[in-house]
């Protein structure tokens, strides 16, 4: 007898891209289409609100038949709702978990409720056989950085978060002070290859042993006094640089950000004895990232699973694949599930 297959429709509103995924028992990827609003917010170099809720309500209908369309299954076939509830811009998490609930109730199927931080965590963990445990999680994305003690998919203890800017954020702004397009990251990323890591040496903040808290502010500041000087008067500004001395600040700037997020993860690894090391989120679409947490691994003998980059920014696969496990732990939401800014 074949065994029994759980099939959860993932929904994600959270930010600027609207999702929906069917996920088989927590691992199988059915379908996952991702409507980008990154055209939309492009001109005004960051995601507005209102800009992203409108277009949440316009794509989330025709996202989710797409999501069941794809996976070749028939709605009754589908035996839960989940959403990313928490945490996010409020008033694009309400389409979603307006939607959410709207599809639970008119399908009699139950809810579930997800936080948006932790599902980023499942992503790594999509094409994992297993996972030695317990592990170190990092989530590095443009609203969190946050490191966790991970002792299953729903038991996670929160080790250390950034206590000013998310490191995609810090990515974000200093493309903006550098002159490069939004969204800062793929694009500091690109120019970073051309450059010298070690032509700067930015500031690494909260380095104090013990600590496991980030700062990017700080980071932020210095490479804004690098370009305008620290009267902010304008002198070697970034218009007239060379695209060489670009790439140097951007280079520079992106090995003090990694050298931070890998050393915190290498020190929580060692102060909760773990055997693995796990990391999600939109930054860790970055391969020097991917590389420089890739040897720390290696050296100190922890198993890295790092979520494949088309899973690492936002996406509804990840919503649907955590909350299987909530629906085989009979965690459900009811209809009275509101969305939540900030993260439990
Ligand atoms: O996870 P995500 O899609 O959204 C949030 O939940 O915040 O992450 C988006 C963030 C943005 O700040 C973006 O600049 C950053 O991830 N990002 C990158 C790269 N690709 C995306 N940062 C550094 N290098 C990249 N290649
Ligand atoms: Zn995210």
């Amino acid at each position: 007898m074949n065994p029994k297959k759980t099939y959860i429709l993932g929904i994600e509103t959270s930010c600027d891209e609207t999702a929906a995924a069917v996920v088989c028992n927590g691992k199988q990827i059915c379908s996952s289409v991702v409507a980008s609003q990154t055209k939309l917010h492009e001109k005004y170099g960051g995601v507005v609100p209102e800009i992203a809720s409108r277009a949440h309500v316009e794509n989330i209908l025709p996202i989710v038949t797409e999501a069941i369309s794809q996976a070749g299954i028939a709605p009754e076939q589908i035996d839960a709702v989940a959403i990313a509830n928490q945490p996010g811009l409020s008033i694009a998490l309400m389409v979603g978990v307006t939607a959410a609930k709207t599809l639970s109730f008119a399908w009699g199927k139950p809810l579930i409720a997800v936080n948006h931080i932790h599902a980023h965590l499942q992503s790594a963990l999509l094409e994992a056989e297993s996972i030695e445990l317990p592990a170190v999680a990092l989530i590095v994305s443009g609203g969190h950085t946050n490191l966790y003690d991970a002792e299953s998919a729903l038991d996670l203890r929160l080790l250390g978060k950034t206590i000013d800017d998310a490191a995609g954020e810090a990515f974000d702004k200093v493309a903006t002070i550098l002159g490069l397009p939004y969204p800062g990251g793929p694009n500091i990323e690109k120019i970073a290859k051309e450059g010298d890591p070690k032509a700067i040496r930015f500031p690494r903040s909260l380095m104090e042993k013990g600590n496991l808290d980030f700062s990017f502010s700080g980071l932020k500041t210095a490479v804004l006094y690098h370009c305008q000087g620290q009267d902010m008067k304008g002198e070697n500004r970034v218009e007239t640089m060379s695209r060489a001395e670009i790439a140097d600040i951007a280079a520079s700037f992106q090995a003090a950000v990694i050298e931070v997020l890998v050393k915190k993860t290498q020190r929580a690894a060692k102060k909760i004895n773990a055997k693995s090391v796990l990391m999600g989120g939109g930054v860790a679409c970055n391969g020097a990232l991917r590389d420089a947490m890739e040897q720390m691994c290696k050296k100190e003998h922890l198993s890295l699973m790092i979520a494949p980059k088309k899973y690492c920014t936002d996406n509804a696969a990840m919503v649907a694949s955590l909350a299987y496990y909530k629906y085989k732990a009979g965690q459900f939401a009811d209809l009275a599930l509101e969305p939540k800014a900030t993260s439990d």
